[in-house]
C-alpha cells in the first residue's frame, strides 16, 4: 500500500489523509481480486521498520486499522472473507491485538477468500521467529525441509503469492514475504496506492497472464528439443 504519504503531501494534505484514502481503496481491490477467482490478497500495511515512524503517524495508522476492522466486520462475514494478520503481533498495542484476534477468530471459518494483512511484518523477522519455533521443537536435522519451515512461518497453510504488485515507483521487495516470493511474478507501477484502481489491477493481471512461469524447469510447451528428431532446437533448424 505504498505511496499514501506522498499522495497526501502532493496535495498539501497531512499524511494521515493519504492513509485514509489508502484504506478506502481496499474494498474495491478485494472485490476485484475475488471477482477474477483470486483466493488470497495480502496487503503490506505496516512493516516492522515502520515502528520507527513518528509516534503520531503510527497512532493514526493503528486507529485507522481499528476503525476499518470494526466497519468491515459485517462485510467480511457476508462476503465469506477470512481476515488474518501476518507479522510480529508482540509489538502491537494490546487494544489492536485484541480486536485483530477477535476478527481472526470470528472469520476463521469463512471459506471464500482470505484477506491477509502484513502488520508489524518483516520477512527476516518472520523467518527468525520460524527458526526459533523449530529450535524449540528440536527436530532431527533430516526433518528440517522446506515444507517443515514453511509450516512454521506466519503464512502456514496459505499458498505462496503468484503476483506481487508494488505501487509508487519503488522497485524492491522491502522485506516482504522473502521466503514465499521465491517464484512470484512482480509488477511495478508508478501509481500511488491511493490512486490504484480495479482497472490497473486488471492491467497487472493481464501482464501476469502473458508471463511464462517455469519455476526453474523447462516449459513443456516450448521444449528445447521439440520440433525435430535430431536433438536440434527447432528454432535453430528453421
Ligand atoms: C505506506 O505508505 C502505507 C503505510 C505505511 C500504512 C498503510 C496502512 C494503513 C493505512 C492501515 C491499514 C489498514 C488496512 C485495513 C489494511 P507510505 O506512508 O510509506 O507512503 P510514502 O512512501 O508515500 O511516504
Amino acid at each position: 500500500m505504498d505511496g499514501n504519504g506522498r499522495w497526501a503531501e502532493m496535495r498539501g494534505l497531512p499524511r494521515f489523509e493519504g492513509h485514509k484514502r489508502g484504506v478506502g481503496r481496499v474494498s474495491e481491490i478485494v472485490e476485484a481480486v475475488k471477482g477474477i477467482g483470486g483466493e488470497v490478497l495480502s496487503l503490506y500495511a505496516f512493516s516492522i521498520e515502520n515502528w520507527m515512524r513518528p509516534e503520531e503517524e503510527v497512532s493514526v495508522i493503528m486507529a485507522l486499522l481499528e476503525t476499518t476492522l470494526k466497519n468491515e466486520f459485517m462485510n467480511f462475514m457476508k462476503g465469506g472473507i477470512r481476515f488474518r494478520i501476518i507479522g510480529n503481533k508482540e509489538k502491537l498495542p494490546d487494544n489492536i491485538r485484541s480486536i485483530i484476534e477477535l476478527v481472526e477468530k470470528e472469520t476463521y471459518n469463512n471459506k471464500e477468500f482470505v484477506l491477509q494483512c502484513a502488520l508489524s511484518y518483516g520477512g527476516r523477522d518472520e523467518i527468525i521467529r520460524a527458526v526459533r519455533k523449530a529450535a524449540a521443537l528440536n527436530p532431527a536435522s533430516e526433518e528440517i525441509t522446506e515444507e517443515y519451515l514453511a509450516g512454521l512461518l506466519d503464512t502456514a497453510g496459505i499458498p505462496d503469492p503468484d503476483l506481487i504488485i508494488r505501487t509508487s515507483g519503488e522497485q524492491r521487495l522491502s522485506n516482504f514475504l522473502l521466503w514465499q516470493s521465491a517464484y512470484s511474478e512482480f509488477y511495478f507501477t508508478n501509481t500511488l496506492w491511493p490512486d490504484f484502481t480495479k482497472a490497473e489491477l486488471m492491467e497487472a493481471v493481464h501482464e501476469y497472464q502473458m508471463r511464462s512461469r517455469r519455476f526453474g524447469k523447462v516449459d513443456n510447451n516450448k521444449s528445447f528439443f521439440a520440433g525435430n528428431s535430431f536433438g536440434i532446437p527447432s528454432k535453430w533448424s528453421e
